[in-house]
């Protein structure tokens, strides 16, 4: 069976395919069209998008095109860091449905725990309002499931000491060699699945030489071992391609790495040293 066709199952119930296909930095138009057309083709069912990202308009038009039924494609969005009080909160939500062309999400995250511009300060009050909007519309049958991204510790556990529903996943940076153990146990003690956000590094990872040794060694791509090592760890990777080839081999992960190679990618220091690393997060 296709990694594609496999899922892990949400703290709620919901389930979710296991290889997500990432869209950031695909500009909205033919482009964010032609790659979510292509992923759908080759049999992606779980699209991440966001409303930072732009895009939301051409991957919602590229599923509509598809032919593919909307209850057999699993997409996720995000609300803008910036954005944290309920009234926003409630305007980009409608927003994203709008541009989406759809009436219901099947994840919708806070997209990060601070704007952008300010990473790593605190917004307590402000993380606590708006999720209690994605509890609202997830009550309102309008959001599947809800979680966060960013989020360290400090940002879960003000969630999880107020809220009456407990977000179901968390979306971090994680790759070979930065994999955030601390984020990492907290969210998964406290039930939430961890989906890899820049599992390639953002490409960067795929110059790394001890990584491309035990690509040789398995006959697959870098890329391959990063997302297969994701699986490994009970985490979701989601790729981002907009090469066709990309997008077919990402999904190509039946092989297995040997329990002591594991090992090996699990020790690794940082594969990608020159990488943006979010500094909230360790
Ligand atoms: N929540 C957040 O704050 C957050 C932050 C960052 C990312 N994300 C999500 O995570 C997704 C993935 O992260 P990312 O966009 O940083 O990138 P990534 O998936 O780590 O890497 C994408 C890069 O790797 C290349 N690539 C993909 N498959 C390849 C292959 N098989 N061989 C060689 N090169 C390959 C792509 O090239 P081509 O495009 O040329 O094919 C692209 O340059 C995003 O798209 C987004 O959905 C979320």
């Amino acid at each position: 069976m296709s990694v594609l066709n496999e899922t892990y199952t949400l703290s709620n119930g919901v389930t979710i395919p296991k290889v997500g296909f990432g869209t950031w930095q695909i500009p909205n138009g033919d482009a964010a069209y032609d790659a979510v057309t292509t992923a759908l083709k080759t049999g992606y069912t779980h699209i991440d998008t966001a409303y930072a990202y732009g895009n939301e308009e051409s991957v919602g038009k590229a599923i509509k095109d598809s032919g593919i039924e909307r209850d057999k494609v699993f997409v996720t969005s995000k609300l803008p860091g910036e954005i944290k009080d309920a009234e926003e909160a409630r305007r980009h939500f409608v927003e994203t449905l709008a541009n989406l062309g759809t009436d219901y999400l099947d994840l919708y995250l806070i997209h990060a725990p601070w704007p952008w511009n300010r990473i790593g300060t605190r917004h307590d009050e402000g993380n606590l309002e708006v999720w209690k909007v994605l509890e609202e519309q997830y009550r309102a049958g309008r959001i599947r499931a809800i979680g966060v991204s960013n989020f360290d510790v400090h940002d879960l556990t003000n969630i999880l000491d107020n809220a009456e529903v407990k977000p179901m996943v968390n979306q971090i940076q994680y790759y070979v060699g930065f994999t955030e153990p601390t984020i990492v146990d907290f969210s998964q003690k406290n039930g939430m699945l961890i989906e890899a956000y820049s599992p390639l590094a953002t490409g960067d990872l795929l110059h790394n030489s001890q990584v491309q040794g035990m690509a040789a060694k398995y006959g697959v791509s870098v890329a391959q071992v990063a997302l297969r090592f994701c699986l490994d760890n009970g985490v979701l990777p989601l790729p981002k391609a907009t090469s066709e080839a990309h997008i077919v081999t990402n999904a190509e992960l039946n092989f297995t790495i040997d329990p002591e190679d594991q090992e090996a990618l699990r020790h690794l220091s940082d594969s990608a040293p020159e990488h943006f690393h979010n500094s909230t997060q360790g």
